[in-house]
């Protein structure tokens, strides 16, 4: 039996983690965060004085590194013993993850060890190739879309109200400076499969993409979700 897999990809601050996280929890389908798997790679590596052109010793680490994202206490990801979550989510390791991201050999040591998230019921899938490599036959792929200038603002109220002080200016600059590096890199660019659905999210807010993908998935695969949702009480507030 094939396993269904939703995509989605674009973008950081285009709302597609969000959405990847309320699908998965309302359809009680598996999460494959690709994006922490990148920056996993170039935190672990670079604290284990691994260098990016040190390939061999690169791509060894990429295949055995073992990681664990817990159920348990979602956000938790451990490696190799470690818990290194607040690391792995820092700004500044999303600019390492896309560094390591362009090294072909980075990104096909990563392919199989995404794959085997595909697992029963489901699985959503969020990242920068989804549906351009890594299941290109997904039935249902989106593409979330938004202006820097508005990404940027998304960023920077999330990090003011965690309490991290920021500068806007700052932001951008490096949103635009890791979309050039997504967007131009020869191997799996940052790209909208051939038949995903563009969502342009600069005027919505999660609700709002939520019910569009909802209405989507729910004509291409017949899935309801809102019925999902009024039978689930475990859904976050
Ligand atoms: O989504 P997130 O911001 O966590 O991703 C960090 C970086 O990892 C991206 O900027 C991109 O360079 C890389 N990435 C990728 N392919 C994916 C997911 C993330 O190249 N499927």
């Amino acid at each position: 039996m094939t396993v269904p897999v939703i995509t989605i990809d674009g973008p950081s601050g285009t709302g597609k983690g969000t959405l990847a996280n309320s699908l998965a929890s309302m359809l009680r389908w598996h999460l494959l965060d690709s994006g922490a798997l990148y920056r996993i790679v170039a935190v672990g590596a670079e604290s284990r004085g691994i260098t990016r052109d040190n390939l061999t010793d690169l791509t060894a680490f990429v295949r055995s590194m073992e990681v664990s994202f817990s159920t348990e206490f979602p956000g938790s990801i451990v490696l190799e013993g470690q818990e290194i979550s607040d690391i792995v989510r820092l700004e500044e390791s999303g600019n390492k993850a896309s560094l390591v991201a362009v090294i072909p050999e980075v990104r096909e040591a990563l392919l199989q060890r995404q794959r085997a998230f595909r697992r029963l019921p489901g699985l959503v899938a969020d990242g920068r190739d989804m549906g351009t490599v890594v299941f290109p036959d997904s039935p249902m792929k989106f593409f979330l879309t938004a202006s820097a200038q508005v990404r940027a603002q998304r960023r920077y109220k999330q990090l003011i109200n965690k309490g991290v002080s920021v500068n806007l200016r700052g932001l951008l600059l490096d949103i635009q400076t890791r979309d050039e590096r997504d967007s131009t890199r020869a191997v799996a660019p940052l790209l909208p499969a051939d038949d995903a659905i563009i969502m342009d999210t600069d005027a919505m807010n999660a609700a709002q993409v939520l019910a569009e993908a909802s209405n989507r998935i729910r004509a291409v695969l017949g899935l309801d979700i809102t019925h999902t949702i009024s039978g689930n009480d475990n859904l976050p507030g």
